[in-house]
């Protein structure tokens, strides 16, 4: 069975430990507790074959840091996360992009295997970033888009699916 690494990273706040628990769970937590370094395992069948994924929550809240660059050498995949309420968590992304491409070898590993995700999509009403904006971002670094809600559990079997499914294609 193979075991797929795979990363979540974003600001603080955007909801990567939601989206985490509440995959590997069943569960959405309210209260904000900022994380500072969790791994989750989960055992899933996708198309008939089965997974063992090893999921990295990280801190949202630190800076680079030379751990984070461990994680991004030792993963498989990665989620990149923002919340569709706050317009500062959309432009920290591309940091994480940029810093993705620079740590690992893209001559030898490819392209990445990344999944842009635009989170707290049952927040309509405070809604900054529109799905335009997010679908362009990843148009621009061809990859997947998908919004999420950690809370409502939608989408949220999806972004780890299609991230299993994309490594599997490298
Ligand atoms: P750090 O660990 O500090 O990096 O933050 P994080 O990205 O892990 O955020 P976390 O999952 O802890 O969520 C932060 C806050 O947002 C919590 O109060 C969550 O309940 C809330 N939250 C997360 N996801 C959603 C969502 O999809 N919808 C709504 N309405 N709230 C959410
Ligand atoms: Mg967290």
């Amino acid at each position: 069975m193979p075991n797929y690494i795979v990363c979540v990273f974003g600001s603080g706040g955007v909801g990567k430990s939601c989206l985490t628990i509440q995959f590997v769970q069943d569960i959405f937590m309210p209260k904000y507790d900022p994380t500072i370094e969790d791994v989750y395992k989960k055992t899933i069948e996708i198309d008939e074959k089965r997974y063992s994924l090893e999921i990295v929550d990280t801190a949202g809240t630190e800076e680079f840091s030379a751990m984070k660059d461990m994680y991004i050498k030792d993963s498989h995949g990665f989620l990149l996360v923002y919340s569709i309420t706050s317009l500062a968590t959309f432009n920290d992304i591309s940091g994480y992009y940029d810093r993705i491409l620079s740590v690992q070898d893209i001559d030898t590993h490819g392209r990445p295997a990344i999944v842009l995700v635009g989170n707290k999509s049952d927040l309509g009403n405070e809604r900054i970033i529109t799905r335009e904006d997010g679908q362009a971002l990843a148009n621009k670094w061809n990859c997947t888009f998908l919004e999420t809600s950690a809370k409502d559990r939608a989408n949220v079997t999806e972004v780890f699916y299609d991230l299993v499914r994309q490594i599997n294609r490298k």
